[in-house]
């Protein structure tokens, strides 16, 4: 991966220090195994809104998967669709997620949204999900706007303002249309005469336009579309009274996907949401915020069974997807760690962090005296302080 890309992949938000919370909460909470109960036969299969899957994992939403390799979204569709684990197609992705679908044959899908400006987009958005397969759509609330990510920052490079990780924008016939419609506010103009730097910036958001060269060149879209996507991504005024427009658009499944707080829980089933999803972003938003696997235990008592709970943030093997599911969640995001296995070796890299996280699990799963995920319980994890003793036994 190039410098930026590395930075923009592996950062967090502010110190980094939800980041590590992440991984520290992990550590805290130890795995109980108990011994003797017919492990020969192990049953890893999650169903989640009526669909069988393999295995408790799916591939979390990211964006600009272009900074980790060329084929970018499209090895990881492949990868996912053979190794039957759900891909959840970024709104923020470097291929079309038209193009994704149909690399993806019948492997399941869903669609991540970022809730944009225009209400008119988030329409066309879903609706382009629904026909692409997708079982489920994931709002995520947590990036209303960009967090303060100093790797980036230092490097002075946001990749969305060269023209990357916007592709589902300018596949978009709602978002290209608005092209040609004047911008509330004015772009900032760039300050200083034209430099190699500037240049190299305005090449390569040329360059990652949908088009031909001479046509792009001569229409100014891609500058266009950048300034329009800078304009209309995010929509931080976003309120709980908003969520019943997409209820309304859509029979498929919805999951809020940053959902730290048990009253938030709450209220998204309340509101008719479908699952939610505990999660900080990987520590890249709010630096300092509460790890995610300590909010978990709060999120899946307010919640009460009513709908699934899933997980991600810090995810990084068998035995933490173990954890999570002790703690109650449904299934987990693997993050980073495919992204990182996209940016090592393509399709085969995604394909080999999969395999290796489900081998992982079974194994800890055995292990651990559990034959299928039904047995993974709160039972089998200890947290901080905690001692491993079943209800009324004398433990002294
Ligand atoms: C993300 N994540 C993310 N989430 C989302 O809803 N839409 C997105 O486009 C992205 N893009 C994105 C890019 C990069 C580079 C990263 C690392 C993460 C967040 C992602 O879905 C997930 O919540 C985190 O990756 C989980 O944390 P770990 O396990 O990667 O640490």
């Amino acid at each position: 991966m190039s410098r930026q890309g590395f930075a923009y992949m592996a950062g967090g938000a502010g110190a980094e220090s939800t980041v590590a919370a992440n991984r520290a909460a992990f550590d805290r909470w130890r795995i109980v195994p108990r011994v003797l109960r017919d492990v020969s036969a192990r049953d890893t299969t999650a169903t989640l809104f009526g669909r069988a899957l393999p295995s408790p994992f799916l591939l979390a939403p990211i964006g600009v998967l272009e900074m980790a390799h060329r084929r970018a979204d499209l090895a990881v569709a492949r990868a996912a669709a053979a190794e039957g684990v759900p891909m959840i197609f970024s709104n923020q992705a470097s291929v079309p997620m038209e193009r994704c679908a149909v690399a993806m044959g019948d492997g399941p899908r869903w669609f991540q949204l970022y809730w944009s400006r225009s209400n008119d987009l988030v329409r066309s958005f879903v609706r382009r999900a629904e026909r692409c397969g997708c079982d489920a759509i994931v709002l995520t609330l947590d990036t209303t706007m960009l967090g303060w990510r100093p790797r980036d920052l230092d490097l002075a490079y946001l990749p969305f303002l060269r023209g990357r990780g916007i592709a589902q924008y300018t596949s978009d016939p709602v978002f290209l249309a608005s092209l040609s419609e004047p911008l509330d506010a004015p772009p900032a103009e760039t300050p200083g005469r034209p430099n190699v730097r500037l240049l190299r910036a305005a090449w390569e958001m040329v360059r990652r336009h949908p088009g031909s060269l001479p046509g792009k060149l001569r229409s100014g879209m891609p500058r266009a579309a950048v300034q329009r996507f800078v304009a209309t991504y995010s929509r931080p005024s976003l309120t709980w009274a908003d969520l019943g427009f997409l209820r309304d658009l859509t029979r498929l499944p919805i999951l809020l996907k940053g959902v730290l707080h048990e009253e938030d829980a709450h209220m998204a089933v309340e509101r008719w949401m479908d699952g939610v999803i505990v999660s900080n972003h990987g520590g890249r938003q709010v630096d300092g915020a509460v790890a995610a696997l300590d909010a978990l235990p709060g999120v899946v008592r307010a919640v009460g069974g009513r709908v699934p709970v899933l997980f991600d943030s810090g995810v990084r093997g068998g035995a933490d997807a173990f954890k999570a599911l002790a703690l109650g969640a449904s299934a987990v995001c693997v993050g980073r760690p495919y992204a990182y296995g996209l940016a090592i070796a393509g399709e085969r890299g995604v394909r080999e962090v999969i395999q290796n996280f489900r081998a992982d699990f079974d194994l800890t799963m055995g292990l651990a005296g559990c034959a299928s995920l039904g047995e993974i319980d709160r039972s089998r994890v200890v947290g901080p302080g905690e001692v491993s003793v079943a209800p009324g036994v004398d433990a002294s």
